[in-house]
């Protein structure tokens, strides 16, 4: 079932010169529950500007985004707001957490907006998402006491805390090094799909996009489907040695 349609979504920004400047154009994407989706393109391809089309974050010039089939267009304000908060979860490349509040208090924030939870409950919520994360330990430290790598999961840990329908990670392995960006990215998707939640993950690096069920690349502003990758190379083990050569 199509969770998130895009028909037709053109982005285009005014210009100083009274021209307009076309930052999406014709953008065509459907999203089906708890699936995920990567979304490849360099720096300046749109990505950004799409994910907070997808999120309620932004609106299109043109076109329709549907919401479980339900046109997203003509929505209120605060109708707009409430969906944002309770549909999806967010992670960013530089992780966006509250530098003065513990790991967590950044998990336990989304829960303030929820109703009917109250302040013993949300710590025993964002403590167990912190344990989903395998930082159990660290709820109490601060963001800067944290790796970049363990900062990614507290960012995880909060998109996921209000069980998000989608996920939308705008280059979520930007600011990691390769080793820990593999890692981080198993671990989002992982928790996404155990927590039901579509993921829709945005980013320059197809290693990142090999995890995705399905792949696309934003080029210009203009999104096609990218053909699927081929498989990671089994690199052959070594052959063993023989023990009468290692011991003569
Ligand atoms: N509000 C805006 N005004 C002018 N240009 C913009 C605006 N938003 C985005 N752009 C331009 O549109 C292009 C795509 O931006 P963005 O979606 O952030 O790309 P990406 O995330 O792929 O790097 C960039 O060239 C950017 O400078
Ligand atoms: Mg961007």
């Amino acid at each position: 079932m199509t969770l998130l349609a895009l028909r037709g979504i053109s982005r285009e920004v005014g210009l100083p010169d009274g021209g307009v400047l076309p930052i999406l154009t014709g953008v065509d994407l459907d999203v089906a529950a708890g699936e995920h989706v990567a979304i490849v393109g360099r720096s300046g391809s749109g990505k950004s500007t799409l994910l907070n089309l997808l999120g309620l974050l932004d609106t299109p010039t043109d076109g329709e985004y549907l919401l479980d089939g339900e046109p997203t267009g003509a929505l209120r304000a605060r109708r707009r707001a409430r969906l944002r908060g309770e549909v999806f979860g967010f992670v960013f490349q530089q992780f966006n957490l509250l530098p003065r509040r513990t790991a967590e208090e950044n998990v336990a924030a989304p829960l303030l907006y929820a109703r009917g939870r109250d302040y013993l409950r949300r710590r025993r919520t964002a403590r167990e998402m912190l344990d989903r994360v395998g930082l159990g330990t660290r709820g109490d430290t601060v963001p800067e006491k944290l790796s970049g790598g363990e900062q990614q999961r507290v960012a995880i840990a909060r998109a996921l805390v209000r069980s998000p329908r989608v996920v939308l990670a705008d280059e979520p392995t930007g600011a990691l090094d390769v080793e820990t960006g593999a890692q981080v990215m198993a671990l989002l998707a992982s928790a996404a799909a155990e927590g039901g939640a579509a993921l829709v993950t945005i980013t320059h690096d197809l290693n990142v996009a090999r995890l995705a069920d399905r792949r696309y690349r934003l080029d210009a502003g203009r999104l096609a489907p990218l053909a699927d990758p081929a498989p990671t190379p089994v690199v052959p083990a070594p052959a063993p040695v023989p023990l009468a050569e290692v011991h003569p």
